[in-house]
């Protein structure tokens, strides 16, 4: 038998039911069938007796190199044959090899021993430790319907993350799905690994993180940041990368649901589930469409793009035992937000944050776009009054900013409305007080990362738009956690620069107004 990867280290038959050796006794002829082609990722296979369900996993059988192969059957083509996707390598099957039908659809472990494992679609682990214990847990299909909406509380409650930018203009909802929208390296993963940092910890669930077509490096460093911060033993990963075939990269995702499911379900536990990126899901299932010959539609995105998304994340679901709050990544193809795949994906989400080449190429980490991102959770019934007056300020002045920038750029702030100035200096603040060191970063940024309560971070933007920072250079909010950093900063600096500082108040005094930075001629550069 081959590996279904490189990686897998157990030797039992990938996604076989419990009881059931796939060795040619476990079988009676019913479920026996016969390869009739391949093309690619795709097969179809003649069953004389009895067709295969829908969805159900057929494994090949035969001398030849292909043995141990899996496929999920996806079309009844007439009255004997069905067409399967491939969700291991088809590498050597041949015409005629023997596939047997599993007789179920693909099915994963279910239970606590899952906790600090990491697994492949077929929930088999793949992090090389011992099995002992996973081999007797129970079985699930992936394949599961949505619960109903009369088991779906009606509640709305803040999920923090310690973030300021986030938690003050786009709050999370607990039990709700947010999405980290983006093109290619603007900081969805890094994102997603600080969530682990800041949250996971604090959560006393268990927490799902499931790895759709990126890079396995990635995976290794998920692993590594877990066992860091000491969480993995409240940690499920489940990964089906890019080098993988497309049929895994679209069953991938039910995989991880289908556990997150299990301690929401069963032990009544809150879960958190991290995935990056569910764009890789609709792609994989574009490739799957294209391999079964079906006729694409815009953009050449599958005909059941809609239907297949919406089977997935209406499972990502709060219910009376428990809850699943998501934060999703979203990769963004050629950074434009009218792709059917972004499109559809927000959709479904109850906060959506963008991320931006243009503040990531300012340095302006996190690179939230205030402006694009938005939150169902930003009502005053739900963060507050005041929580609300200051996003909805810190949101308007930021708006003021942008629409200011196009003079800017033209003829320099100098032309601007003592009033207008006013705005853009605030904006500014608000802007380097919107980044944040992260932990995660520690390395290549050389900043401690900061956690930050939504109370400090409220306090600092409220104070920005009272302009009581007027003396402070917008430089020294930079990459600070809360307006203690400030303070502390501003302490050292006194001590060390105390003449200079003076001087400089002389000279802004003589020029009678504020120079230098808030100019914009910089091109924007923070720090
Ligand atoms: N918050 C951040 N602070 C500092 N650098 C960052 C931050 N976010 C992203 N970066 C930089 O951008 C790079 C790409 O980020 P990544 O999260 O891998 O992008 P994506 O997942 O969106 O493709 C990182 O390797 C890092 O150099
Ligand atoms: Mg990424």
């Amino acid at each position: 038998m081959t590996d279904v990867s490189n990686e897998v280290v157990s030797d039992a038959h990938p996604g076989t039911a419990p009881g059931v050796t796939a060795d040619d006794d476990g079988y009676d002829d019913s479920h026996v069938g016969y390869v009739a082609s391949v093309r690619g990722s795709v097969a179809e296979i003649r069953f004389p007796e009895r067709l295969a369900g829908i969805d159900h996993l057929v494994e090949v059988s035969t001398d030849g190199p292909a043995d141990g192969a899996a496929l999920e059957v996806v079309a009844h083509i007439d009255d004997t044959t069905v067409r399967a996707v491939a969700l291991t390598p088809l590498r050597g099957l041949r015409r005629g090899d023997r596939v047997l039908d599993s007789g179920s659809p693909l099915t994963v472990p279910v239970g606590d021993e899952l906790r600090g494992r990491m697994f492949n679609v077929f929930g088999r682990s793949i992090d090389r430790r011992d099995d002992r214990g996973l081999d007797e847990l129970p079985q699930r299909s992936v394949h599961r319907p949505p619960v109903p909406l009369m088991r779906r509380p009606a509640t709305s409650e803040t999920f923090r993350t310690g973030i300021k930018i986030i938690d003050v203009l786009c709050p999370l909802e607990r039990g709700g799905k947010a999405g980290l929208f983006g093109g290619a390296g603007v900081g969805k993963t890094v994102l997603i690994m600080e969530l682990v940092n800041n949250v996971v910890g604090a959560y006393e669930g268990t927490s799902i993180f499931c790895g759709i077509g990126e890079r396995n490096r990635e995976a290794e460093e998920l692993h590594r940041e877990l066992t860091e911060v000491d969480v993995l033993d409240r940690s499920v990963l489940v990964f089906g990368q890019m080098d993988e075939q497309p049929g895994a990269r679209l069953r991938v995702g039910h995989t991880a649901l289908t556990m997150a499911e299990w301690f929401r379900d069963e032990r009544e536990q809150d879960v958190l589930l991290l995935i990056d990126n569910i764009f890789r899901f609709v792609q994989a299932g574009a490739e799957v469409s294209a391999l079964l010959g079906q006729v694409p539609s815009r953009l050449g995105y599958q005909p059941d793009l809609a239907s297949s998304l919406a089977a997935l994340e209406e499972r990502i679901a709060t219910t009376d035992s428990g809850a699943i709050t998501s934060v999703q990544a979203v990769y963004v193809p050629a950074d434009d937000f009218t792709d059917p795949a972004a499109v559809h994906v927000f959709g479904h989400l109850s906060a959506s944050i963008v991320l931006s080449r243009d503040r990531a190429s300012r340095g302006l980490y996190p690179a939230i776009d205030a402006l694009r991102s938005d939150s169902k959770m930003l009502s005053p019934l739900i963060v507050g009054e005041r929580h609300y007056r200051i996003a909805r300020q810190a949101r308007e002045t930021l708006a003021a900013y942008d629409d200011l920038e196009d003079v800017i750029s033209m003829l320099g702030v100098e032309e601007l409305s003592k009033h207008d100035q006013q705005i853009v200096a605030r904006a500014r603040r608000l802007e380097r007080f919107f980044t944040q060191p992260f932990h995660v970063t520690e390395q290549f940024t050389d900043r401690p990362g900061r956690l930050v309560d939504l109370d400090d971070a409220l306090d600092g933007c409220e104070r920005i738009l009272a302009d009581e920072f007027d003396d402070v250079d917008e430089g020294e909010l930079y990459m600070i956690g809360g307006l203690d950093d400030l303070d502390d900063e501003r302490g050292e600096h006194d001590q060390d620069d105390a003449r200079d500082d003076e001087r400089d108040d002389a000279e802004r005094d003589e020029n009678g107004r504020d120079h230098g930075d808030v100019t914009g001629d910089d091109g924007g550069r923070a720090a």
